[in-house]
C-alpha cells in the first residue's frame, strides 16, 4: 500500500475512532447521525393501519427519528396481538433499545416485555397503556378521560340538559373492551351524562345505558370497527325506533365509530338538518372533518398526533442521553403492577367553524383534503 494511502488509512481509522468515542462518551444523540444510532435504536409498534391516525403517528414519529439519526423500525400489527407480539419480539432481536408500543391489546403483552427488558430495551406506551407488568418505563398519550368529558359536556350544553331541557333519545357506544382508554372515554362521557339519565333528560330507548362506568365493555364495539357500529345501530334503530321515536343525540367514543353510525342513520332516512342528532366523536380523521363540514356529525375531540410524536421522540432523546424522560402524572394511571409516570397532553373540541383555524391552518389536514 502506497504510502500516501497509508497516511489515509490512519487518519481513517483515527476518525472512526475519534466518533465511536464522541458516541461511547456521551448518551445524548447529538444529531451526528453516528452517535444518536449507536443508542437511538428504537422498535416502533402501531395497532393497525386501517385507522387513520395510526398511520399519521407512526411516520411522524419514524420521521422524527430518523431525522435525528436514529434507526427507527416502524411495524403495525393489524389489529393482531399475536402479531404484534412477534413484531416486538423481532425487533427486540434486532437490536431495538427503546420500544414504543401502542397496544392492540393492553392486557397481553407482559411477556414479551420481560423478553425485551432482559436486553435493557426501555418501554413506553404509546396512547394507550401496556397493563399487568412493570417492565413498561413510560406512558405518553393525551388525556383519555377528558376526551370523554369534552364529548359529555358538549352533549349536556347543546341539549340544554343542566337547565332541565329533555327527554331526548340518547344512544351511548363504547370503543374496543381490549383497549385500555375505552374506559377512560367512556367514563369521561358518562360522568356527565349519567346524572341526566337517572333524571330521566337523557332517555336510552334500546336499554343499552351502562348502569355505571364498570360496565362500559357491555356497549363496547370490539377493534373500533366502523362497520361493527354500523350494524348495532342499524339493530338498535331497526329495534327500539319504530313510528315517530327518533334519535336525538349518540355518543360515539371516536370518528370511526362515528363513520358506522352516520352510514346507519342515513340508509334509515335521517338526513342534516333540524332534527337530525348530535353525534360525538374523536380524532379529527379526514372523513369526519368532512362529515362535520356536511352537518352530518356535530364534533370531533381533536388529538394533534403531532405533538404526541414530539413528546416521545423528546422522551427518548432524554432516555438516550442517561436522563429521566419528563413526565407530568404520577398517579392516574395504575396497570396493576405500578402507577406508570405519564405525559399526557391536552385534546381539544373541534366542530364546524373551528375546521379553518384549527385543524387546516395549524397544518393537521389540508383544505384539499376536506373541499375547503
Ligand atoms: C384509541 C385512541 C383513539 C382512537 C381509538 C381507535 O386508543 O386513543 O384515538 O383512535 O383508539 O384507534
Amino acid at each position: 500500500m502506497s504510502l500516501t494511502k497509508r497516511i489515509f488509512a490512519v487518519a481513517a481509522t483515527g476518525a472512526v475512532a475519534l466518533s465511536l468515542a464522541a458516541c461511547a462518551g456521551t448518551t445524548a444523540p447529538a444529531n451526528d447521525g453516528a452517535a444518536a444510532s449507536a443508542d437511538c435504536n428504537v422498535g416502533i409498534s402501531m395497532p393497525t393501519r386501517s385507522l387513520e391516525r395510526w398511520i399519521n403517528d407512526g411516520e411522524q414519529l419514524q420521521k422524527l427519528l430518523k431525522d435525528a439519526g436514529c434507526t427507527a423500525d416502524l411495524q403495525y400489527a393489524d389489529n393482531k396481538t399475536d402479531l404484534q407480539i412477534s413484531q416486538i419480539q423481532n425487533q427486540v432481536a434486532g437490536g431495538a433499545k427503546i420500544l414504543v408500543v401502542a397496544a392492540v391489546d393492553g392486557e397481553v403483552l407482559a411477556p414479551v416485555l420481560a423478553e425485551a427488558a432482559g436486553q435493557d430495551a426501555k418501554v413506553i406506551a404509546y396512547d394507550r397503556l401496556i397493563n399487568g407488568t412493570e417492565n413498561v418505563d413510560y406512558y405518553a398519550t393525551f388525556d383519555n378521560y377528558k376526551v370523554g368529558t369534552l364529548q359529555g359536556q358538549y352533549i349536556e350544553e347543546q341539549l340544554g340538559l343542566a337547565d332541565g331541557a329533555g327527554p331526548f333519545n340518547l344512544e351511548p357506544f363504547a370503543g374496543s373492551p381490549d383497549d385500555n382508554n375505552a374506559k377512560f372515554f367512556f367514563s369521561g362521557a358518562w360522568d356527565v351524562l349519567l346524572p341526566y339519565v337517572e333524571s330521566g333528560q337523557l332517555v336510552v330507548p334500546s336499554g343499552k345505558s351502562p348502569s355505571s362506568n364498570d360496565d362500559w365493555a357491555s356497549i363496547g364495539i370490539q377493534g373500533w370497527v366502523s362497520s361493527a357500529a354500523q350494524a348495532e345501530m342499524d339493530n338498535r334503530l331497526s329495534s327500539f325506533y319504530s313510528g315517530s321515536e327518533v334519535v336525538d343525540v349518540v355518543l360515539s367514543p371516536n370518528d370511526s365509530l362515528a363513520i358506522g353510525i352516520i352510514a346507519s342513520l342515513k340508509s334509515a332516512g335521517y338526513t342534516p338538518g333540524e332534527s337530525y342528532p348530535l353525534i360525538s366523536g374523536q380524532d379529527a380523521d379526514k372523513a369526519n372533518v368532512l362529515a362535520i363540514l356536511d352537518g352530518e356529525q356535530s364534533m370531533t375531540v381533536w388529538k394533534d398526533t403531532r405533538t404526541l410524536g414530539k413528546q416521545v421522540f423528546d422522551m427518548i432523546q432524554q432516555i438516550t442521553a442517561g436522563e429521566d424522560a419528563t413526565v407530568n402524572d404520577t398517579e392516574t394511571y395504575d396497570n396493576g403492577k405500578k402507577v406508570v409516570p405519564s405525559f399526557l397532553l391536552d385534546p381539544e373540541v373541534v366542530v364546524k367553524d373551528d375546521v379553518q383555524s384549527k385543524l387546516v391552518d395549524s397544518g393537521f389536514i389540508k383544505a384539499s383534503d376536506v373541499g375547503l
